[in-house]
């Protein structure tokens, strides 16, 4: 360990990386999502409680639905990319703990006796995935373009609805363990189309050295 990446690395992954809101007509192949996930998959969490989940929309029917829930103005390049993929998490993630944490059996218990701080764990970990996501996408050669700006809970309804109880088929709970986090479109970006960067915070401006 200790490499350090080249030049054309750090450009490709965030020196020269935008965030692209015009596509070019260019599929996304399935592999190449697989080849994504399986780069991000290897980003640490908490517990290595891993709740992030992914949801990729790949068909014009597929973003119609997602289409109620968008704000206006992330429309029209939600509908032009190539793939928009929920970047969601799931609160129940602890159910996994067993597998994905195996030297503690405890684990477990920890955050099945608290909803908070299984809530706070999944949305700190979760949220921390999605920036492995965008990175392991530039990194295997496509843009990206996140968005908050939608409606989480229409998105949740459609896309992640509560489970039918297994008692009373006919009730069901309110909501679902897995609620979306943001949106990223995925695609190969028009740089034709790019307004010019803004500004980043300085060193001095974000960070102290104690
Ligand atoms: C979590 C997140 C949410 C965002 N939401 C939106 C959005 O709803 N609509 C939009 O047009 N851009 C959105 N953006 C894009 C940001 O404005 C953009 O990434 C930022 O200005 C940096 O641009 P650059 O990567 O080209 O330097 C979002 C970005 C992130 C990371």
């Amino acid at each position: 360990m200790g490499d350090s990446l080249n030049d054309q690395a750090l450009d490709v992954l965030l020196r020269k990386a935008r965030t692209h809101n015009s596509w070019l007509n260019k599929p996304v192949s399935d592999d190449t999502l697989r080849q994504l996930y399986e780069l991000m998959k290897w980003g640490p969490t908490s517990f290595n409680c891993c709740p992030a989940r992914l949801v990729f929309l790949r068909t014009p029917e597929a973003k119609q639905r997602l289409l109620p829930a968008l704000s206006p103005t992330n429309v029209q390049k939600t509908m032009t990319a190539s793939v928009t993929a929920i970047v969601a998490y799931d609160m129940k993630f602890y159910e996994k703990l067993p597998t994905l944490f195996p030297h503690n059996p405890k684990a477990r218990e920890w955050f099945s006796n608290s909803p908070e701080l299984a809530e706070t764990t999944a949305f700190r970990n979760g949220t921390l995935q999605g920036a492995y996501f965008i990175l392991a996408a530039r990194s295997v050669g496509l843009d990206c373009g996140p968005m908050s700006g939608f409606d989480n809970a229409k998105v949740d309804k459609d896309f992640f609805p509560a489970p039918v109880s297994k008692s009373e088929s006919a009730e069901v709970m309110p909501e679902g363990p897995i609620k979306s986090n943001f949106l990223c479109n995925l695609g190969y970006g028009d740089p034709a189309k790019l307004f010019p960067r803004s500004p980043r915070l300085s060193f001095e401006e974000a960070c102290k050295l104690l």
